[in-house]
């Protein structure tokens, strides 16, 4: 059960992540500031990457053990 919280805690950390770096580069894009677009988007590509990931093992192990 435990596990399950502390995923559940990093996955609120990623998705708080990823409002902040998409808000972020739709900023840039509309100024025009294209290098710091790229950068932007693969920083919040990588947090997607991340969750997907917590998702992954939560779903395969963890949760199934925190109902045990
Ligand atoms: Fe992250």
């Amino acid at each position: 059960m435990f596990d399950a919280a502390i995923i559940a805690a990093a996955q609120r950390v990623e998705h708080y992540q990823m409002a902040g770096y998409g808000t972020a580069r739709s900023i840039t894009q509309h100024l025009g500031y294209g290098e710091a677009v790229r950068l932007l988007q693969r920083t919040l590509d990588e947090e997607k990457e991340a969750d997907h990931k917590l998702t992954e093992i939560a779903e395969s192990q963890v949760n199934i053990h925190a109902l045990l």
